[in-house]
């Protein structure tokens, strides 16, 4: 998704801006561009497809100056371009902006009638062209600022630079997220603190509503009644290194490996891995008395909260919902009195989940979020907050986020299995053992030599793959269907496995490969019906299993990973790991990009 930042400083911005550019890279983008302020005018250079091009650009075409914006595009109105990409400039002023200006084309229509004529495909132009329009009917910037924002709706991260105002930014937000952190002389803004923090740790977030007018020295934040705030600023904790991809291929591969130490550290921040007790932070209810619980989420991170409501149902006796976050306030759901709603996201910044959480609090519900960034929008604006361990993740494609995410909610559902008198001590600590003894058998699973590429290699030349799972494994045949689709681009259905005779065997025809998550537990015997089913129609299947299950389907499969056994409940957080890997090879073999897929975002921040 676009990510934005500013530098007003006394030295020359545009390398600091590049860098910060490329530290958003991971959010997804399809052109970039960047503007400086020299001599009371504004430079400019833009590229289309990687920031590599834009460096290429900016060697032919040099820009300097010591106040200067940047922008990477992730296309929602108008193709990736050149023309299309940002900064958008008309006239003094020069625009980068992240959301969506939803009234564009009656402000579009009304700048035609005043004579302007749009260059661009986007809805960001208009703002350029409206800011520049008041700016030359005299007003000044703050003036500038109240007229413009009083006019556009939607939603929006902006900078806004203008040429004869050389010492001055100007940023707003209304919904999608923006930071400031403060240097000696300088000032930075940006999308995230990811995209600051090698240039100052000192940052703070800008509310919705907030607008503000920056100089070198100083930033006056005013609210939506344009009233002087004061927005606190903390030591961000992200990390001010530039993320490598060490000594692997990828950051999916970097990030596959690491999930054995970031699910041991997660795992260890809420459990003591010798005594078996959980701690978790204080909820604003009583987890014994809880009514219901509300899921909500997007993408990889619902399909965490698919396998969480069989837990919380199981473990916990919770009756509990998931639904996904673009969906959720538009169902007029019922929500319980006194009711919790938990909302999951890597980010902490996925817009869907953030409505949804502003949704659910306006009516009434407990908030609690878990998330991978603590300093994101979703955290800050829940009662209770729960973390992941990941660390940084920058992959497109989710890996160490959602098996982290898994380990937490399931440590999450044993506890309130405790409290609510469903689990007994000795069942919670005979799951909290095996969840310490996970990350050892996840390296097991990294270190055995299994055929990834043999299979891959295979999968890579089919047009659809089909993946069948059951009970609390069904979600993890969507989640390895979705990872398979956005890096391979091969089309992908995850399906309960007794579903599929009610549809997708339809798609069955000799060769097409089913992988099946198949773990000897208490559905295998049916799970292998279905298998039969499929092999009865010429399909070639994938064998995700045991020990047990394998020594009674190994001759039913054409390629077999063999899975350690474990507690049952846990197969969900031990399986992710094939499918993961499954995906990644086939998209190597196919040669795709596997970081950053086409078209995808890694943090969605429109709706
Ligand atoms: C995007 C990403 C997915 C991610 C989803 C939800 O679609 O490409 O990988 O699962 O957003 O993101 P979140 O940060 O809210 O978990």
């Amino acid at each position: 998704m676009c990510g934005i930042v500013g530098i007003i400083s006394t030295q020359s911005v545009t390398k600091r801006i590049l860098t910060s550019l490329k530290r958003l890279e991971y959010r997804g983008y399809d052109s970039a561009g960047i503007s400086a302020i020299k001599n009371r005018k504004i430079e400019r250079c833009r590229a289309a497809g990687k920031l590599s091009n834009l460096e290429q650009a900016l060697v032919k075409q040099p820009i300097s100056g010591s106040i200067g914006i940047g922008h990477t595009r992730w296309a929602t109105h108008g193709v990736p371009s050149i023309e299309n990409a940002h900064p958008h400039v008309s006239g003094q002023v020069a625009v980068v902006h992240n959301g969506i200006i939803e009234n564009y084309q009656q402000l579009k229509e009304e700048l035609a009638n005043d004579g302007v004529t749009m260059q661009t495909e986007t809805d960001t132009e208009v703002v350029a062209h409206l800011a520049n329009a008041y700016l030359q009917a005299g007003m000044q910037p703050k003036e500038m600022m109240q007229a413009l924002l009083s006019k556009i709706q939607g939603a929006f991260a902006l900078l806004i630079m203008m040429a004869q105002h050389p010492d001055t930014l100007l940023a707003a937000r209304k919904y999608s997220p923006l930071a400031i952190a403060y240097g000696d002389d300088e000032m930075f803004l940006g999308s995230d603190a990811l995209a600051l923090a090698h240039l100052s740790r000192k940052i703070s977030y800008f509310e919705d509503g907030d607008w503000a007018i920056i100089t070198k020295d100083e930033a006056k934040i005013f609210n939506l009644k344009n009233e002087i705030v004061e927005r606190p600023s903390k030591i961000t904790d992200a990390s001010n290194k530039t993320p490598d991809k060490g000594k692997y291929a990828h950051y999916m591969e970097k990030e596959i490996n690491e999930q054995p130490e970031v699910i041991g550290y997660t795992f260890a921040s809420y459990c003591s891995p010798t005594t078996g007790k959980i701690t978790l932070p204080k909820f604003k209810f009583c987890p014994s008395e809880l009514p219901k619980l509300t899921i909500v989420a997007a993408g990889t991170s619902f399909y965490a909260g698919m396998v969480a409501k069989y837990w919380f149902e199981n473990l916990a006796r919770i009756p509990t919902e998931v639904d996904i976050a673009s969906e959720f306030r538009y169902r007029n759901p019922v929500l319980i009195k006194n009711g919790a709603a938990l909302f999951i996201s890597q980010s902490g910044e996925s817009l869907d989940t953030l409505m949804a959480q502003r949704y659910a609090k306006e009516n009434g519900q407990n908030i609690i979020s878990l998330v991978n960034v603590p300093e994101s929008t979703i955290a800050r604006e829940s009662d209770t907050v729960l973390k992941t361990l990941a660390g940084p993740e920058i992959s497109v494609a989710s890996t160490k986020a959602f098996t982290t995410q898994l380990v937490t909610l399931l440590t999450m559902a044993v506890h309130w299995g405790e409290l609510r008198g469903v689990l007994s001590d000795r069942e919670a600590k005979k799951i909290t053992d095996n969840l310490a003894n996970l990350p050892s058998l996840l390296a097991r699973v990294l270190s055995d030599d299994l055929d990834w590429i043999g299979a891959s290699s295979e999968l890579a030349l089919s047009q659809d793959v089909i993946y069948l799972g059951r009970g609390v494994n069904f979600p993890i045949a969507l989640e390895g269907a979705l990872k398979l689709k956005e890096i391979s681009y091969i089309h992908a259905e995850g399906y309960a496995a007794g579903e599929m005779k009610h549809g997708p065997i339809a798609l069955l025809e000799r060769g097409v490969p089913v992988v099946m998550v198949a773990p000897h537990d208490e559905w295998f015997e049916k799970t292998s019906s279905n298998l039969k089913e499929a092999l009865a129609r010429g399909a070639r299947v994938v064998l995700l299993s045991d020990d047990k299950g394998i020594e009674k389907l190994h001759e039913a499969a054409t390629w077999i990973f063999r899975m350690p056994r474990v507690h049952p409940i846990l197969t969900p957080i031990l399986y992710s790991l094939p499918v993961q890997l499954l995906a990644y090879h086939t998209a190597k073999e196919k040669g795709t990009e596997i970081d950053q897929p086409r078209n995808l975002a890694k943090s969605v921040t429109v709706e």
